[in-house]
Order: C-alpha cells, then sequence, then structure tokens
C-alpha cells in the first residue's frame, strides 16, 4: 500500500494520509539552522548542535511516536470548533491533507469545515531562523470567523539536561516579550548569550509564553484550554516551562485567502552587548528587529524561498541522469543526493532514531558521507576534512567523533576503532579527485587540536596509514582494537556486566584479535595513498605503500580467505570468525564487498567466489543481509553484535550501508545484472509499494532492513542519516553508471544491466559541464569512448584545456 507518491516534477514526495507507518520526515536548513520536521509537523529546531543548542523540545519514545512540533491552531470562533491543519495534535478529522516534503521545505495542508489551511515551513539560505507562511482560505458561501494560534514548546538549549534536570529546570526558564514577539532566554542574564525568538506577522489577539497557561492543568496539545476557549491568557514564563503561542483573529469573507506569517528565529549578542539598556537584564534587539521586519515584509518569504528552490536546483543540476529506471533516476536526481546532504550536515546526531544528544560527528561517518557530498559544496567537504583531521591523535588514530559545536574530539563512545584513520584518506581521495584541488595535503593541520601540533595534511595520511602498520596481530592482519566499520563486532571487550557500553569496555590487552575488513581497506586506501604520493613527486614513499599493500593482499589471501569467501576476523583466541568452521556467523557480508570492492585477489577470481557465496547465502528480496547464520545467542567473546535478537542491526540485518560494496564488487567483477538487482532491493523509491513492509520514508535510505531471521523481516529502522546515503549513491553514479572521478580527470567506465540499452547522464565536473551518451552495441562491458566527436584510447577524459565549458562524450559498450 502506499501513503503517497513521488511529484518528481517539483522535487516532492506527497503523503496523502497523516498516519503513515512512522512518520516520515524531512530537514530544514541546511548550513547552520537547522530542523527535523515530520508530515504532522513534528520535530524540532537547532542551532548547529542538536545536543547543546536546541532550541524546541521534542519527546522522543513517546505515545503517539512523534510528540512536540511546529503546531497551528485553526479556531472557528463563531462554532468554537478547532483542529490542526497538520493532523497533529488535535487528530481531528481533515479532508485533502497533505504533506509535500521538498528540499529544505515541507508544505502541510488540509480542509476542514470549508476552510482550507496550509503551511510552508523552511529555513532561508543564510540565516538563522525557519518561516512558517500559514495560508488560511475560506470556500464556505459565509464569513468566517477564525482564529489562528501558533505553538511551540522551547527548549532550555542543552538538550541532555533539559529532558533530565528538572529540579533546576523548572525554575529557569525566562521569557521577553516584546511587540508581539516571544524571546525565549533562559540563562541569558548569566552565561549564555544567545537566545530565540518567535514573531508573527499580524497584530497578535493574545499570545502565551507559560505550558501551563496554555494547555490547562491536565491537559495536552490535543485540547489546549487556550484554544477550546478561544482566549489567550498572555501568560508570562517565571520557571517551568516556557512555550510560545501567537494568538490572531482572522475574519475570512467567501473565497477570501490570508497569509500569517511565523518566524522562529535564533540570534547571538557580543558578550559586552547583551543588554539594553546596559544595567538591565532585558535583551539587546537591535540586530534582531531588523531581521524580524525583514522577514515579515510580505514579500520576503517568498523571494527566500524561491532562492531556495535555485540553490538546490544547481545543487541537483551537477549530477543527472536519464536510465531506464525510474527507481534509479529519482534516487540519483533528487532524494539520494539531498540525503547525502543530510547525512553531511547532520552525520548521525539528529533524526527520529537518532536524539541529538547521543552522537557527534563520527570520524569513520563523516569521511564516508563525503563520498556523496563532495561534489555539491567541495568547500564545506574541504573545511570538514580539515576538522576531521585535526581531531586525529598522534599515535595516527582518532577519536571516534567530535561535537560539531567545539570541534573537539571527545571519548563519549570511546576511541581505538582501529579502521578510523582509514576513511580519512579515502574521504581525502574523493575531494581530491573531485576538485583537483591539491593545496589540501599542504595545509596546516594539529593533532588532537593541541597548537603547535601543526603538520601538513599530507603527514597526518600518512600516519593513518601507519597506524595499522604499528598494529599488526599474529597473522600479519590488523588488529581489530575496540571495533572496525562493524562497531559491533568487539573482540576485546568481553562484557558479562548488564548496561556495560560494548564502545567503551575493554578487558582484553588488544593483541590478538584481528580484522580482515580492515586489512582489505587498507588495500584500498593505501593504493590511493601511494597514487597521491605518487602524484606529489614521492615515488619511493609511493612504492613503500604499495609494497605493504601487496603484502598485505598476500597475507589476506593466506590467512583472510576460507575456501568460498573472505574470513570476518580473528577473536581474541585466535579462533576465526566468519568461517566455515563456525556453528554461526559463517560469513559475513562486509569482507566480501570491500575485498571485492578493494580488488584484492581480483586476478585469482576470489572476488568472483566470494560474490557467488554472497548471492548463496547470503542475498534475500530485501536486500543483503549481514551475515549467516544469525547468532543465536549472546557470545561473550564477539560482543555486541551477539546482543541483538537475529535478523535485526549487526547481527544479521540487513545493513544497507554495506550492499553497495557488493554492487560495487559487483561491477568489478563485471556484473552489471547483479550490480543493478542489489541497487533495487534496497532502493527505497522501487520499495515504495511495499510502504506497509517497509514502514520508513520511501524517498530515503534507512541504516537497516531486518533480515531474514527477523519476524518483521523487509522492515526498515533508522532512516536518513547513515553511510548507506554515500555508498549508494557512489556505488551507482561512480561504478554502476561509471562516471568515475579520477584525479587526472573523469572515467566513463559503466557496468550497467545487459538489458539497458544506455543512458544519458549530465556532470558538472571541475567547472566544465560533461553531456554523456552511452550507448549499448553488445551485451558486455568493453567501453570505446569520443570526445567532442573524435575517438581516444582508454576510458579516462582527458581535462580539457582551460576556459572549456562543455564536453561530449559518447561512450558505446559492447
Ligand atoms: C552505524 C555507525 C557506523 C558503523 C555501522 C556499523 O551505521 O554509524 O559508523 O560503521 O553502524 O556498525
Ligand atoms: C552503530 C551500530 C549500533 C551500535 C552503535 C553503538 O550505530 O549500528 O548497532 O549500537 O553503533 O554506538
Amino acid at each position: 500500500m502506499n501513503y503517497g507518491h513521488f511529484d518528481d516534477h517539483n522535487r516532492e514526495y506527497v503523503i496523502t494520509q497523516p498516519d503513515t507507518p512512522l512518520p516520515w520526515i524531512n530537514y530544514l536548513g541546511c548550513q547552520a539552522y537547522f530542523g527535523i520536521i515530520s508530515n504532522t509537523a513534528g520535530g524540532y529546531s537547532f542551532y548547529r548542535d542538536a545536543r547543546l543548542r536546541r532550541i524546541t523540545r521534542y519527546r522522543y519514545n513517546n505515545a503517539p511516536g512523534d510528540f512536540g512540533g511546529r503546531y497551528i491552531y485553526v479556531r472557528d470562533d463563531d462554532s468554537g470548533e478547532f483542529w490542526s491543519p497538520s493532523w497533529q495534535p488535535t487528530q481531528a478529522k481533515l479532508e485533502d491533507y497533505f504533506c509535500r516534503h521538498g528540499l529544505g521545505y515541507t508544505i502541510i495542508g488540509s480542509r476542514s469545515n470549508g476552510i482550507e489551511a496550509r503551511t510552508r515551513y523552511f529555513v532561508p539560505l543564510d540565516e538563522n531562523l525557519e518561516i512558517w507562511q500559514v495560508t488560511v482560505t475560506n470556500h464556505r458561501q459565509r464569513v468566517a470567523n477564525l482564529s489562528v494560534f501558533s505553538a511551540i514548546e522551547f527548549c532550555l538549549w542543552d538538550a541532555q539536561d533539559d529532558s533530565t534536570n528538572f529540579q533546576r529546570n523548572f525554575s529557569i526558564g525566562e521569557v521577553e516579550i516584546e511587540g508581539g514577539v516571544i524571546y525565549h532566554k533562559t540563562e541569558y542574564r548569566e552565561r549564555r548569550n544567545h537566545f530565540s525568538f518567535f514573531a508573527c506577522s499580524e497584530e497578535l489577539t493574545g499570545f502565551d509564553t507559560q505550558r501551563e497557561a496554555f494547555l490547562g492543568p491536565y491537559r495536552g496539545w490535543g485540547n489546549p484550554a487556550v484554544v477550546e476557549s478561544g482566549k489567550s491568557r498572555n501568560s508570562e514564563a517565571h520557571g517551568w516551562a516556557p512555550v510560545g503561542s501567537h494568538h490572531v483573529r482572522i475574519p475570512l469573507n467567501p473565497g477570501e485567502s490570508r497569509q500569517v506569517l511565523f518566524l522562529l528565529g535564533y540570534q547571538e549578542n557580543p558578550r559586552q552587548e547583551k543588554f539594553d539598556p546596559p544595567d538591565s537584564l532585558i535583551i539587546n534587539k537591535k540586530t534582531t528587529k531588523p531581521i524580524i521586519a525583514r522577514y515579515l515584509a510580505p514579500a520576503m518569504a517568498d523571494t527566500a524561498f524561491e532562492r531556495l528552490r535555485l540553490y538546490w536546483d544547481e545543487l541537483l543540476g551537477l549530477c543527472q541522469v536519464e536510465t531506464p529506471d525510474v527507481h534509479t533516476n529519482r534516487m540519483v536526481n533528487i532524494w539520494n543526493a539531498y540525503q547525502c546532504m543530510a547525512t553531511f550536515n547532520m552525520s548521525r546526531s539528529a533524526s527520529f532514531y537518532e536524539s541529538g544528544i547521543g552522537r557527534g560527528l563520527g570520524f569513520r561517518d563523516s569521511n564516508q558521507d563525503l563520498l556523496g557530498f563532495v561534489h555539491m559544496v567541495p568547500g564545506r567537504a574541504r573545511e570538514r576534512i580539515l576538522d576531521l583531521a585535526a581531531t586525529q591523535l598522534p599515535t595516527g588514530g582518532a577519536y571516534h567523533q567530535y561535537q560539531p559545536l567545539t570541534k573537539r574530539g571527545n571519548n563519549d563512545i570511546g576511541s581505538g576503532f582501529n579502521d578510523d584513520p582509514h576513511w580519512l584518506i579515502l574521504g581525502v581521495s574523493a575531494y581530491l579527485k573531485e576538485t583537483g584541488d591539491w593545496t589540501l595535503l599542504d595545509e596546516l593541520v594539529p593533532y588532537d587540536n593541541a597548537p603547535g601540533s601543526e603538520k601538513p595534511l599530507y603527514e597526518h595520511l600518512e600516519r593513518s596509514f601507519r597506524y595499522t602498520l604499528d598494529r599488526l596481530g599474529p597473522h600479519g592482519l590488523p588488529l581489530i582494537g575496540r571495533a572496525d566499520w562493524n562497531d559491533c563486532l568487539n573482540l576485546n571487550c568481553f562484557s558479562d556486566t548488564p548496561g556495560q557500553s560494548f564502545q567503551t569496555t575493554t578487558n582484553k590487552d588488544g593483541k590478538v584479535a584481528e580484522s580482515v575488513f580492515i586489512a582489505g581497506l587498507f588495500v584500498l586506501a593505501g593504493r590511493e595513498l601511494a597514487r597521491i604520493a605518487c602524484h606529489r613527486g614521492l615515488a619511493a614513499e609511493s612504492s613503500c605503500y604499495l609494497a605493504e599493500v601487496l603484502k598485505m593482499e598476500t597475507t589476506i589471501r593466506e590467512h583472510g580467505w576460507d575456501g568460498e569467501w573472505f574470513l570476518r576476523a580473528y577473536d581474541d583466541f585466535g579462533r576465526k570468525v566468519g568461517s566455515k568452521e563456525n556453528a554461526e556467523g559463517k560469513i559475513f557480508i562486509e569482507t566480501q564487498g570491500f575485498c571485492s570492492l578493494a580488488g584484492v585477489g581480483l586476478k585469482d577470481g576470489l572476488p568472483a567466489r566470494a560474490l557467488e557465496s554472497v548471492r548463496r547465502l547470503l542475498a534475500t528480496e530485501h536486500g543483503i543481509v549481514l551475515q549467516q547464520p544469525a547468532y543465536s545467542k549472546y557470545y561473550l567473546e564477539l560482543g555486541e553484535i551477539s546482543s541483538y535478537p537475529p535478523g535485526y542491526k549487526e547481527n544479521a540485518g540487513i545493513f544497507c550501508h554495506n550492499n553497495p560494496w557488493v554492487m560495487i564488487g559487483e561491477t568489478r567483477v563485471g556484473n552489471g545484472d547483479a550490480a543493478h538487482d542489489y541497487y533495487s532491493r534496497i532502493n527505497p523509491s522501487a520499495r515504495e509499494p511495499i510502504s506497509d513492509i517497509h514502514r520508513c520514508e520511501p524517498y530515503v535510505y534507512a541504516q537497516m532492513i531486518a533480515g531474514r531471521d527477523a519476524p518483521t523481516h523487509g522492515e526498515a529502522k533508522n532512516s536518513w542519516l547513515t553511510g548507506t546515503a554515500a555508498w549508494n549513491y557512489h556505488a551507482v553514479t561512480q561504478w554502476i553508471l561509471g562516471v568515475r572521478t579520477d584525479y587526472e580527470g573523469l572515467r566513463i567506465e559503466p557496468v550497467i544491466p545487459k538489458n539497458w540499452p544506455g543512458f544519458r547522464a549530465s556532470r558538472k565536473f571541475r567547472g566544465v559541464c560533461y553531456h554523456i551518451e552511452v550507448q549499448r552495441t553488445g551485451p558486455g562491458n568493453v567501453v570505446s569512448l569520443e570526445v567532442d566527436g573524435a575517438p581516444i584510447q582508454g576510458n579516462l577524459v582527458p581535462l580539457p584545456p582551460a576556459g572549456t565549458k562543455t564536453v561530449t562524450v559518447k561512450a558505446t559498450l559492447r
């Protein structure tokens, strides 16, 4: 069953039923001010950091599941009836409900009793505020005397503290109301220099800022006393729970429409200029008032919205494809690219599943996110790389994550994940391939942010590489440390204490357990580093790296191959993990995918055999599961992976993040049919008709789909913030469609399904627009290129002379 449909022309997903299986969300903002918004207007806003600068409150894991939002109530003042045009929170019956999730905006509307109301929510570019454009239309034959109420609940900034420290928080809430604008200023009187504001374009009939006054005792957001009675209390919050609600009356003639604008924004003042007058405790609003005035001016919201549209036109215009498959087109051209922006911005911090307080920006995650983002805003990718590298430790290792506001690494979820450093090499190489900006490598970057420790970024990459060489285990494979890509394969943890973190507990000295995955990653990253070194004129170093890579390949072939597939690891007893010798967890996807994509043993046909085993043992109609057989019980020596019930998450769930590794592996052995088939199995758009099973949004990837061992096989969870976004984008654009960035130019090497007659693509690359047309004349993957009419050798389109605007490439596949 479908709960809506794609509107590809407008680049929107249109939800037509408010009670979707799960909240289907979207993001507002793409620079510094962000919001999450669900199809029923649930969600919250924050400035830069979802934990430390939370602007509005949200109640995770509540019932109903999506609670706290940007709510509007419409009240018929003649009958006393009231409803929310976004269905929540009143859940009153609506006609013609729709939610259009677009790129950086969401429009929610409906009709009730002949009154139509729709709200467009978005964050203007370069501003720290969101606009709610509410349009109310009277379709009745008579005058409608209506009231509109807005409602938000302020968060007392630190979302973690806000949801736990009530003994303090119930006494500190403070607001100011001036000229119809509600200012939230909790803690502004002492150490904070930021506040938020909530403004309305219309003259107010009243307002409320104290939650209890607005809702009334023992009432919830579904039936606030103020809305029911049609009378605001003009309450001023002192302590308890500050909220923001405006009340405006709008009498409408038959057929008449009116727009009411609300602005919710974040603002900082310099410390010395916090108050006006200076010796008072009143917020200095000198810089804020002009912003409010500007965005409440009638045409401004539309102008700002147009700018946002153009911004996305331009970003998405960088890579557009036209293939025979509508789901491929839709994901590549719109939604997957859009999701890559969200994962770049949020890392794994704030979604419907990530509470915004648990995880900052991950070292591994953020580097991988670059694969899908770097072509969009390379300048921001560059900045991110430098920020990440600055948290690298002098050993070459890394903190597993850092808080975006402070940009400092933290040990909250541990460090010593021995794969981490290599992702920096891959992030940097993706940037260099995209931009050709080799100056990045000369940037001076500190270790662990320590002043005086600055070294060229290139040296950071070297240390990343050496980190593994300094930590080899008994078989010559990399020691796993706390875990590798699979956070839950905790081979040095041995935790038997309830509640203990698998991510920070280590009971072993870590000198035995090895990871074949890191070995594969080392091969891939090492080859890139060798090419980078070569480009810097460091031929000797380059050969050194290559020698180490070859050695590692040999080690994998000797100690990391199980006969039919790649092994996964060796545990702390030196026993195999992911081997036919194991009773459970005989075969894992990660090493099959990653070693294949890295080309380990390509000449001896190992990837082809490993991939054949994947097809036989791991592939399901809903995607490829992480391992088989699932662990049926807890294995002390394996850690968190076996803590999950079979079929979920890392214990044999379909972890969508690593499916694209298999897809790329399939392209490397020339199997376009298999690659695209796997791509389609987890493609959210292709899964739209089974929304009742899939349950998550049909327009973005989820981290996980329940595996075949789970009773809910096919059900997705953890949508939006996952490495799945970047990896699928990378796999389909660069490997299946084969429009691949490289240091010296753009490579065209498609490995597409046999029954595709071809496809077209346009790709902006280093300032030049490449128009690419691929035509199939035979069933294979042998490609011949014609560039601007002239045939060339090989598959690398050389960089055109400076000043060239467009290049036309004709590729023939036979
Ligand atoms: C999550 C983490 C990612 C990890 C993966 C597998 O997606 O964000 O870093 O690699 O889980 O455990
Ligand atoms: C990753 C894994 C998850 C694990 C978490 C620990 O996100 O997907 O299963 O619990 O890391 O931080």
